[in-house]
């Protein structure tokens, strides 16, 4: 495993990063979830990703038993606070009440003093940015968050913000980007390494597609996240026939190539510097395993070249931001 340096941050994150939205929050069972973060440890990987929305808080409970038992120095934790907590709808959002009151909530089902990375999971436009703000410094004050981060904010949003707190503000950016979503290459991606921040990117491997398993014409593979009524999210945007050919023509070259396609989908992510690590997903350890494998893979421009080829126009390139996000930028 290779580690990369997190923003201006003094935290060395592993290339490949474990992920726990739909899997860990109530997707497989509590002994495969143990078992496939004791498979992240074992692979080096030491940055684990969570959210306090993932199951309502199921997904950080899930973590709190198992990562408690491994001392907090050896791995770096990422929670999110924005989406709605209960059958309240006033239970949600980015206002400094539900800032307090989510960082507590969080730590204590993570059975933890601090989160490393803490998250505005999307922008929240109905409160004053300053306000927000105001309240995720107040939490790095306190020592419960050590560096603050955005997930699928516009650029307009990400500007306000460090117009007015500058650029130390945020340690990490959280897009959405694979093979099969490239949006934040366009303007993310120059705006976040302008200002030393680094990104750390869901769904790398387009939820399972960019394995290759799903096949156009051809039934969900049994067992699968698309097959699964528990477990198929929101963005199955990227789940489309023009995509699954896609991913089929993408197939030869990465054997070409010599990796698997999933090893070729991730090392194509980590080929840019804008990104500190991928944040894959796993519903059995050997998925952890098989995902690690790429930190050694090197990719050639005949390689890359043959990758875009394949991909044709399937690809999202103009700037984007993902299911939920919303425009807009309220002052006080
Ligand atoms: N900030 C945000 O808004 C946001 C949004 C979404 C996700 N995220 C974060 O990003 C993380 C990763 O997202 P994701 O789960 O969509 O990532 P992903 O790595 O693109 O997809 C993971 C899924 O693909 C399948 N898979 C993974 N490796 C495989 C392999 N080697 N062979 C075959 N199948 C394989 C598994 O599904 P099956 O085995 O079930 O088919 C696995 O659960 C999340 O857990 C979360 O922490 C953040």
């Amino acid at each position: 495993m290779r580690y990369r340096t997190l923003g201006n941050s003094d935290l060395q994150v592993s290339e490949i990063a474990l992920g726990s939205w739909l899997t860990y929050s109530g997707g497989v069972e509590a002994d495969v979830i143990q078992a496939c973060t004791e498979a992240a440890f074992d692979a080096g990987i030491n940055f684990f990703d969570t959210a306090n929305v993932y199951g309502r808080g199921a997904a950080e409970a899930a973590w709190g038993e198992i990562l408690s038992s491994h001392p907090r120095h050896s791995y770096i934790l990422a929670t999110k606070v924005w989406g709605q907590m209960s059958d309240d709808p006033a239970d949600q959002g980015l206002s400094p009440q539900q800032i307090n009151k989510q960082i507590d909530a969080s730590l204590a089902r993570l059975k933890t003093d601090y989160v490393d990375v803490y998250y505005a999971h999307r922008f929240d436009p109905s409160v004053p940015i300053e306000d927000t703000i105001e309240a995720f410094q107040k939490v790095v004050e306190q020592g419960k968050v050590r560096y603050l981060g955005f997930s699928e904010w516009t650029i307009e949003q990400i500007q306000a913000a460090i117009d007015i707190a500058g650029p130390d503000l945020f340690a990490i950016s959280q897009p959405q980007y694979s093979m099969l979503w490239q949006a934040p290459e366009a303007e993310l991606f120059p705006l976040t390494a302008a200002n030393a921040i680094s990104n750390a990117v869901w769904s790398p491997l387009a939820q399972g597609m960019l394995t290759g398993k799903y096949k156009p014409g051809q039934p969900l593979p049994e067992g699968s996240r698309f097959a699964s009524d528990t477990m198929s999210g929101p963005s199955v945007l990227v789940y489309n026939e023009a995509n699954l050919e896609a991913v089929q023509r993408l197939v030869p070259v990465a054997k070409q190539a010599g990796m698997s396609l999933a090893t070729l989908a991730l090392a194509w992510i980590l080929r840019r510097s804008e990104v500190a690590t991928a944040i894959t997903g796993a519903s059995r350890p050997e998925q952890v395993h098989a995902n690690t494998e790429v930190s050694d893979a090197q990719l050639s421009e005949d390689l890359l070249e043959a990758v875009d080829r394949a991909l044709g126009d399937a690809p999202v390139t103009e700037p984007r931001i993902a299911a939920h996000a919303q425009t807009g930028v309220k002052h006080r």
